[in-house]
């Protein structure tokens, strides 16, 4: 092969695509509810605007980001994820001014990049469908949010899940927490690898999301983040908690959660699901949580946020493996023509056909009646309607319903403008 798709990335076939446009559409349906509006941004961005939202020292920046210099020499990137682009746009076109609601919700769905190394459900060319909440510190919007991520899986059929749930806390927290792991780390720094030495000196917090193993006997003994919470911290966590259990939502709080993005603080949470579509490994299909200083930080007032992003690939390969495929739509009409003056009046009677709202197909490669008829079979058409020299001559074409055989001439300008009687007469009262 001459040319191959890049590695990390996927076509997505037809076949594959419907069952994607499904999903999309119980998802928007889903955010419907909750009032939530669509919002697309651009897909690059400035390098500066991901590098300082995802963190400098987060894995997503340093090692996997997309980026190259345009041709007026500005450092830009495709976007890692979407919070970044989103909150740009909410800055950029105030929309937390008093004229839009608060808190103002918005959802996307898109492609990503991230230079990973591939392997089942991870690409470097990968598709997220995320919500942001801006506007409220509410702890009840936090859980509104992971109610809304478990009603957008169930919604599609995906119901084994485990959701794990942290804090990070607020300012003085993390704070009182980044000594608290200094002082654990530094007398073991040389055990450490080499890039959990530079996160040391950085952001500590990032060893405890190292995947190293050479780090992993250290992070299990690490401090844990939920002693060093201050009490408005901890009050926020515990009406998440409280909320979840009133909604009947089971989670398990794991505090050695981290996420891999910087811009995180009180409620983090990620949903995980076990299945065979995965190898029986547990992935993270969506995964958030709330980020009250990025808005600031991205140029704009002081306000909160909190959102999820749900891998769209990950989903897929669930939604896939939970059900058998679906047999194909019906071709509701296929036009055999006979010869080539009957060829041009099916290019007619079709496109009249589609416009009251039927599909339609037809031959394009000069096949023989014996083999138009057979390709009509093959795409299961309900009806067919042959043009040879008797239906030009008479101006009539003949309509046949498959299941039943049933035959009957009906003139052209009758199958143009009173198609849907012919069909409901052929097709739906022959049921
Ligand atoms: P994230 O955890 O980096 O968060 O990504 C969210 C989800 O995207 C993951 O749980 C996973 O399902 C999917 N994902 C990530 N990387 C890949 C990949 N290489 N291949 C396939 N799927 C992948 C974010 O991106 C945040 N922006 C989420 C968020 C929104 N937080 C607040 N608002």
């Amino acid at each position: 092969m001459k040319y191959q798709k890049p590695k990390g990335t996927a076509d997505i076939l037809p076949q594959e695509a419907q069952l994607w446009d499904e999903v999309e559409a119980k998802s928007r349906e889903v955010f419907r509810r909750y009032r939530y509006g669509e919002i697309r941004v651009p897909l690059f961005e400035s390098y500066d605007l991901y590098a300082r939202s995802s963190g400098d020292t987060s894995d997503i920046v340093t090692k996997e980001m997309y980026d190259f210099n345009d041709k007026g020499g500005r450092h830009m990137a495709l976007r890692p994820e979407g919070t970044a682009g989103v909150v740009r746009a909410y800055v950029e076109n105030k929309l937390y001014g008093p004229e839009f609601p608060k808190p103002y919700r918005v959802y996307y769905m898109g492609p990503m990049f991230r230079y990973e190394r591939p392997q089942s459900g991870r690409q470097r060319e990968f598709h997220q469908i995320g919500v942001e909440a801006f506007g409220s510190d509410s702890p009840l919007l936090d859980a509104e949010t992971i109610q809304l991520g478990v009603d957008l899986l169930h919604s599609v059929g995906v119901h084994d899940l485990r959701l794990a749930i942290n804090t990070l806390g607020d300012p003085e927290t993390r704070q009182a927490y980044h000594q608290a792991l200094v002082d654990y780390f530094t007398p073991h720094k040389a055990e450490l690898s080499e890039d959990s030495q530079i996160r040391l000196a950085k952001n500590p917090l990032r060893i405890l999301d190292s995947k190293d193993p050479q780090d992993k006997p250290l992070v299990a003994d690490a401090p844990s983040i939920l002693d060093y919470l201050t009490p408005a911290a901890q009050a926020h966590f515990s009406v998440v908690k409280e909320s979840l259990d009133k909604l009947g939502i089971a989670y398990v709080v794991d505090p050695t959660m981290v996420r891999g993005l910087d811009y995180y603080n009180h409620t983090i949470f990620e949903i995980m699901t076990t299945s065979p579509a995965f190898g029986n490994k547990e992935l993270t299909v969506l995964a958030g949580g709330r980020y009250d200083g990025l808005v600031e930080q991205v140029g704009g007032p002081a306000l909160p946020g909190v959102g999820f992003g749900l891998g769209t690939e990950r989903l897929m390969l669930l939604v896939q493996h939970n059900r058998p495929a679906e047999e194909a739509a019906p071709l509701n009409v296929y036009i055999a023509s006979l010869s080539e003056p009957a060829g041009a009046e099916a290019l007619v009677l079709a496109h009249a056909i589609r416009e009251a709202g039927y599909t339609v197909d037809m031959d394009f490669l000069n096949r023989k009646a014996k083999s138009q008829f057979k390709t009509a079979n093959r795409e299961n058409a309900q009806l067919v309607i042959t043009l040879g020299e008797d239906e030009l001559a008479h101006s009539a074409a003949s309509i046949k319903q498959m299941a039943t055989g049933q035959q009957i001439q009906v003139p052209f300008a009758e199958v143009t403008t009173e198609f849907h009687k012919i069909y409901q007469q052929l097709v739906e009262e022959g049921k």
